[in-house]
């Protein structure tokens, strides 16, 4: 009788493109076989219950334990981070390994490998952060790194100390091209930001929610259109990352149009938060500082477009950006003080393990996008999209055995969202107080059962290294093809 690790029975499975009723048999970590009432015997039988079960969450955008240069300071580290991950359905991650001007990109891996190695508790992969690209570390490091498993590389057009300028994205383009790497772009035009800042100082404009001015939506427009123009100069994929509103989709459905592939992520803070929330409580200016990111939300009529291209087809993948500064203590939002100015205010939001119940319950269940979106923009997508397809973000006999078991909740039995619920090390979540719908039930890691019905079990460590391969590219992308 053919024997199991495991057995989890009677799954509503929904992958990309199915939606059938089977038993899933894992051995070894892996997925060995998909039928209706599957034979053998098992160590462990779950029973989903005619429950929807999707792949495993990919988060292909999240901060964890990353080094700063500023004072401040992640609160979660790869334990906190990645069982907050596991606890809402997430079962990989792709953190950012940091290069510091004047250090090599293998100084920031191996520190970055330190961080996380005993800590992890689901799957992860790095992208690499360029912040200095000499000959050395586009001619000879990011190759090496790339042919290693390495195969995404960020660069930002903003941020004083990690900022590249066009002839410097360029010649990481150059070698992303030439290597086969993907290439996220953080677009916001830096020189704008800095003179308008400036002015709203002078001005003694200071409170958070003047983050949003001196960040608008033009800074984005222009920063995406120029990394555009960029990647078609060098004929190479890009990824435009934390996309914020209309006029930048308009810039990336522009580049489609033309058969570019350009690739666009868009994030919960993006759907569910407004400019409002940066300064909603004029009694207490300073809880604006919890929803400054960058690119800043934008009004909720720009909401509606990011919903759009969810629907529409055009965004890639939904990550969480998952950027874990408390506001209270040392190197928190707030360490500057009550006075601190908007721009002293670290950038980013929590949200690891709310991201996909918000998009389950806004999203699928709302009736904006289907079920089917739902797997490809959370785990499909950012699988294929960094090269761990099909070992991970699909539900198939040899993939991993990464598996979401949901509850769903009536309309009238929805959960009030707190952060008391949550498994971060932040004082707080942005969404506190919205209505949930659906709530991962059980969580499966390579077969192991992180998240069940309330209680996390995991073995810090028990997470492993995923070298990636080369980005396949997502089925929703312009065909031009010449650069694979
Ligand atoms: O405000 C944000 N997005 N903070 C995180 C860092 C980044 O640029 O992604
Ligand atoms: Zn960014
Ligand atoms: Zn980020």
């Amino acid at each position: 009788m053919t024997h199991y690790d495991l057995i989890l029975r009677n799954a509503d499975i929904a992958t990309v493109g199915d939606r059938y009723t089977a038993d899933i048999g894992v051995r070894g970590g892996r997925i060995v076989a998909i039928a209706q009432a599957l034979e053998g015997e098992a160590s462990e039988t779950l029973d989903a219950a005619g429950r929807l079960v999707t792949p495993g969450g990919v988060d292909g955008h999240v901060h964890l334990d990353q080094p700063t240069s500023d004072g401040s300071k992640f609160a979660d580290d790869f334990f906190t981070g990645t069982r907050s991950a596991a606890c809402g359905g997430t079962t990989t991650v792709l953190p950012f390994a940091l290069q510091f001007k004047g250090h090599s990109l293998q100084e920031a891996v191996d520190d970055y490998h330190r961080r996380a190695e005993g800590k992890a508790v689901i799957d992860y992969a790095f992208h690499l952060i360029v912040s200095d690209p000499t000959k050395d570390v586009t001619q000879r490091e990011l190759p090496a790194l790339i042919e290693q498993g390495y195969t995404s590389i960020k660069v930002y057009m903003t941020y004083d100390d990690l900022k590249l300028g066009d002839r410097q994205i360029i010649e990481v383009l150059a070698a992303a091209r030439k290597h086969g790497a993907m290439t996220m772009i953080h677009a916001e035009n830096s020189d704008c930001i800095a003179w308008l800042t400036e002015q709203l100082l002078e001005a003694g404009l200071t409170a958070p929610r003047y983050h949003s001015s001196s960040r608008p939506m033009a800074v984005e427009r222009e920063a995406t259109h120029r990394a555009i123009a960029l990647a078609e100069l060098l004929d190479t994929p890009i990824l435009i990352v934390h996309v914020s509103g209309r006029e930048a989709i308009e810039q990336i459905h522009w580049a489609r149009g033309r058969g570019l592939p350009v690739f666009a992520e868009t994030c919960p803070q993006y759907l569910f938060l407004s400019a409002e929330d940066l300064g909603i409580d004029p009694d207490h200016p300073m809880k604006g500082a919890g929803c400054i990111c960058s690119p800043p939300p934008r009004d909720k009529a720009n909401q509606q477009f990011v919903w759009n291209g969810l629907s529409s087809g055009l965004f890639t993948i939904v990550s969480s950006d998952h950027a874990p500064f408390s506001m209270g203590g040392e190197g928190g939002k707030l360490a500057g003080g009550e006075e601190a100015s908007f721009d002293r205010i670290p950038n980013g939001v929590p949200g690891i393990e709310t991201r996909l119940p918000l998009l389950m319950s806004e999203g699928v269940l709302a009736g904006r996008i289907d079920i089917h979106r739902f797997v490809e923009l959370t785990s499909t997508h950012p699988a294929r999209l960094y090269g761990l397809y099909p070992r991970k973000g699909t539900i198939a006999v040899g993939s991993d055995a990464d598996l979401v078991v949901w509850d769903v909740f009536e309309p009238g039995q929805a959960r009030t969202l707190t952060n008391t619920m949550l498994h971060h090390a932040v004082d707080y979540t942005p969404y506190e107080g919205m209505q949930l719908r659906a709530w991962p039930a059980i969580t499966l890691s390579r077969g192991r059962t992180v998240w069940a019905n309330g209680v996390f079990d995991a073995a810090p460590g028990s997470g492993e290294f995923l070298p990636c391969l080369r980005p396949q590219v997502p089925r929703n992308a312009s065909p031009i093809g010449k650069w694979l």
